[in-house]
């Protein structure tokens, strides 16, 4: 440890000063003009973050997977643009797939009873889905249908940038977190995705089927609900 930091950070600048003033005698002239527009563009590129309307602009009529043939409706997504939270299911089901908005069938009802029991409206958060559109039969997504579909879950993401993503069930954890971990050990524990908290807990279609793991996904959302009482939006 030296004997007066703050003396010898001062000498330290002082002699780089000279320094430069040396090189700039040799005929140096700063830095190369390459450094500020390299700058200025990772500023430019970080304003120009899409907004939900230019994201589903974006997505149009879309046929990029094979999933187009058999949907009704494209399931974009619902809620607040601003929400500080956001939940992120599978796929759409049937019900859906009929009215083109996420969560509106039996799971559905289960999520919004929670929300209530939470004390959220359905308005002030955000609902989405790791693909938009249905797959035949309800079966799991496939790979290549969410390696088409989840960049434009990313881009709300980072639209929305949400303090909290509560992940419902194991395709969407997966596919989010990149991970293969079962969601029975995922569920529960804090993740992140980029710099976003992360709580996986259970889809609410396995809650219907097995009642009894309520609880579990109830203390999840309480980890959740405290988080957020103690942070606000910035
Ligand atoms: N299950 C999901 O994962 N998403 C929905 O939108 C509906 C049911």
């Amino acid at each position: 440890m030296p004997e007066d930091p703050v003396k010898e950070l001062r000498e330290l600048v002082d002699n780089l000063s000279d320094w430069l003033r040396y090189q700039r005698r040799l005929g140096w002239r700063g830095l190369p003009d390459k450094v500020a527009p390299q700058r200025e563009d990772r500023k430019k590129s970080a304003d120009k973050i899409p907004s939900l309307e230019e994201i589903r602009a974006e997505m149009g009529d879309c046929r990029r997977c094979k999933l187009y043939g058999g949907r009704k409706k494209l399931v974009f997504g619902d809620g607040a643009a601003n929400a500080r939270l956001m939940f992120v299911g599978e796929a759409p089901g049937a019900d859906e797939d009929q009215q083109g908005v996420p969560f509106v069938g039996a799971s559905g009802q289960l999520l919004n009873k929670m929300l209530t029991n939470l004390g959220l409206r359905r308005e002030e958060v955000y609902i989405a889905n790791i693909i938009k559109c249905r797959p035949p039969g309800n079966r799991d997504p496939e790979a290549d249908e969410v390696a088409t579909c989840l960049p434009f879950l990313e881009k709300q993401i980072q639209a929305i940038r949400p303090q909290v993503i509560v992940i419902l069930g194991r395709p969407a954890a997966h596919a989010l977190l990149r991970t293969k971990e079962p969601i029975t050990r995922l569920r529960g524990h804090w993740q992140r995705y980029h710099n976003i908290r992360v709580m996986p807990t259970f889809h609410p279609s396995y809650l219907l089927r097995a009642p009894q793991e309520r609880r579990k996904t109830w203390a999840d959302m309480q980890q959740v609900m405290e988080y957020l009482a103690g942070h606000e939006k910035a």
